[in-house]
Order: structure tokens, then sequence, then C-alpha cells
């Protein structure tokens, strides 16, 4: 869903608890300086891409999920989809170095 429309439905909604950010979310959490703000992050399916080139542009990397550490209060909730499983693993592998 575009932030266009995320917007739209927040004011038709009367949601004012709403924040965007519009931008590259490795970029906004290295440069962040809010701290254990949330209770949940969910990051569903955020890289499509299947082929084994594109690894390296994956989203989701020990740093980043270091990064979401620092923004998720105590006994927070982490929620994270993928529908491939080397990906699923990788994950694994960097949840248990990071959390
Ligand atoms: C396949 S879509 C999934 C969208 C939605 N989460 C869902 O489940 O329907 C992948 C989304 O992840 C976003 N994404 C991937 N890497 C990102 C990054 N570094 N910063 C911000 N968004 C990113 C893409 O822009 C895209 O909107």
């Amino acid at each position: 869903m575009g932030v266009a429309k995320v917007l739209n439905i927040a004011e038709t909604e009367g949601i004012d608890n709403l924040k965007v950010i519009l931008g590259d979310a490795v970029d906004v959490l290295e440069k962040n300086n809010h701290f254990s703000c949330f209770d949940e992050v969910i990051i569903f399916f955020p890289d499509p891409w299947p082929k084994r080139k594109h690894n390296k542009r994956r989203l989701i990397s020990e740093n980043f999920l270091m990064n979401i550490k620092k923004i998720m209060r105590e006994n927070g909730t982490l929620r994270i989809k993928t529908d491939w499983q080397d990906y699923a693993d990788e994950i694994e592998i960097y949840l248990k170095k990071s959390f």
C-alpha cells in the first residue's frame, strides 16, 4: 500500500496517532535516536526478490535487527514473515545473535 493511500485511510478513519516515514528503513534506523518506544514491530515480506544475486540487498541483517532491538521495549514482540525458506533460516541465525 502506498503512503498516500495510508494517509487517506488514516484521515477517513480519524486515526491521529500514526507516523509515516518515507525512506530506506536501514538508513532511518541507523540515524534514529529514539529508543525503547515500540511494543511491537511487524516486518512482512520485505524482500520480494527470490534470486540469489539479490540476497545481498535483503533488508534483514544482523545489524538491522540490532537496530530494531534498540527501538523495541523490553518484552516487545517482533513479527517477521517471508515466503523464502532460505531467508527464514538466515533470519533465525541473525535473531539468535541479536536478541
Ligand atoms: C513485497 S512488499 C510487502 C509489502 C507489505 N509488507 C505486505 O506484506 O503486503 C515489500 C515491501 O518492503 C519494502 N522494503 C524493502 N526494503 C526496504 C527498505 N530498505 N526500506 C523500506 N522499505 C523497504 C518495499 O518497498 C515494499 O514495499
